[in-house]
C-alpha cells in the first residue's frame, strides 16, 4: 500500500518538498505519495488529525507552523526541544514523534558537500531567531575553535548564548555588530541565519569578518546573489553558498527517519540549484 506523507505551511506554493520527496522515492524504490498541504493559520492541529486520519505517515512542518508543530507533539528528539520548533512529524499510532532537522541539514551540507571542516575553525553566526537555534547543537556538536553569535537585538544573542553555554567545548561568545566591527577578526565560516535576505536586506556585517580562502553560507536559497552574498564575495570570501543543500539534505534526514533508507542528494541539489550572480 502507498504510504502518505505531506508538507504543511501557509504559503505552500513555493515548496520544493514534493518533488524531492518524490524523486527520493524513485531512487530508493519506496512506494509513498508525498503531498503540499496549505494549513490554516490557528487550525495547525485540526489540518494534521484530519491528514492522520487520511492515512497519513508523516509530515514536514514550514512555516509559519513550527512551533505549533512542537507543541503539537507528544515525544520530542532532543534537537527539536532544544530548538524549541519541529520540522519534521512521524505519526506511529497514537504517538507523535518531532525531530527539528534544520540545522542538521545545514550542518551536512557545509561539512559534507562542501567540504568545510568545522572542527577547530572560527565559525560567525548571524542571527538569533529561529533558524540560529536551529544551528546552534549540530555547530557546537562539530567542536570549532571559537563560535561568535552576533545579533542586531543582542539580549536575543545573549539568550540563545546561555541556552547553549553547556554545550561548547570550544571558544563561545556572543556580540553586537558595533562590536564585531571594533574587533576586526576574521572567520573561517560566516553564517547569514538572519531573515534578512529574505526581504533584499543586508545585516550590518563588517567585511573584515570574512577570512580570505574563507566561505559564506546564506540560508536563503534560490535568491541568487543576496546582499549577505555580494558583501561576502566583495570581501574576498572563497566560496559562497546559498540554503539549497541545507533544504534537500534536511528532506533526506527526513526521508531516512520515516523509511530507513537514505537517499543520495547530491543530484537533487544540482537540480534546484540557482547560480549565484
Ligand atoms: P527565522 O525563523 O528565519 O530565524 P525569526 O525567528 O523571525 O526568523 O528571526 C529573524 C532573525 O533575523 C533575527 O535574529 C533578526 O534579528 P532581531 O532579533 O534583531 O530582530 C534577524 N534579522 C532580520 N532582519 C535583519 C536585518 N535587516 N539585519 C540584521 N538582522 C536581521
Amino acid at each position: 500500500m502507498t504510504d502518505k506523507y505531506a508538507v504543511i505551511g501557509n504559503p505552500i506554493g513555493h515548496t520544493k518538498s514534493p518533488l524531492i520527496h518524490a524523486t527520493f522515492a524513485r531512487q530508493t524504490g519506496q512506494d509513498i505519495d508525498y503531498l503540499a498541504i496549505e494549513g490554516e493559520i490557528g487550525h495547525f492541529a485540526e489540518n494534521v488529525e484530519t491528514f492522520r486520519r487520511d492515512g497519513g505517515r508523516g509530515m514536514n512542518v514550514t512555516a509559519p507552523f513550527k512551533l505549533e508543530a512542537f507543541d503539537y507533539a507528544t515525544d520530542l528528539s532532543e534537537q527539536a526541544r532544544l530548538a524549541g520548533a519541529a520540522n519534521a512529524l512521524k505519526f506511529e499510532g497514537g504517538r507523535i514523534f518531532a525531530q527539528n532537522f534544520d540545522g542538521v541539514g545545514l550542518t551536512r551540507d557545509i561539512v559534507s558537500n562542501l567540504a568545510f571542516t568545522m572542527r577547530g575553525r572560527r565559525v560567525l553566526l548571524l542571527g538569533a531567531g529561529g533558524a540560529a537555534r536551529g544551528a546552534m547543537l549540530p555547530f557546537l556538536n562539530e567542536r570549532p575553535a571559537k563560535l561568535v553569535l552576533v545579533n542586531r537585538t543582542v539580549s536575543k544573542a545573549q539568550a540563545l548564548f546561555e541556552q547553549f553555554k553547556p554545550y561548547a567545548e570550544g571558544d563561545f561568545s556572543w556580540c553586537s555588530y558595533s562590536e564585531l566591527a571594533e574587533a576586526a577578526e576574521p572567520f573561517d565560516l560566516v553564517v547569514n541565519a538572519t531573515s534578512a535576505s529574505l526581504r533584499g536586506e543586508l545585516p550590518p556585517v563588517p567585511v573584515g569578518v570574512f577570512a580570505s580562502g574563507g566561505v559564506a553560507y546564506e540560508l536563503a536559497y534560490g535568491k541568487g546573489l543576496t546582499p549577505f552574498l555580494k558583501r561576502a564575495q566583495d570581501a574576498g570570501a572563497a566560496q559562497l553558498a546559498d540554503g539549497v543543500g541545507m533544504l534537500v539534505e534536511q528532506a533526506a534526514e527526513s526521508f531516512e527517519w520515516w523509511r530507513g533508507v537514505r537517499p543520495e542528494t547530491a543530484t537533487m541539489i544540482r537540480t534546484l540549484t540557482v547560480p549565484l550572480r
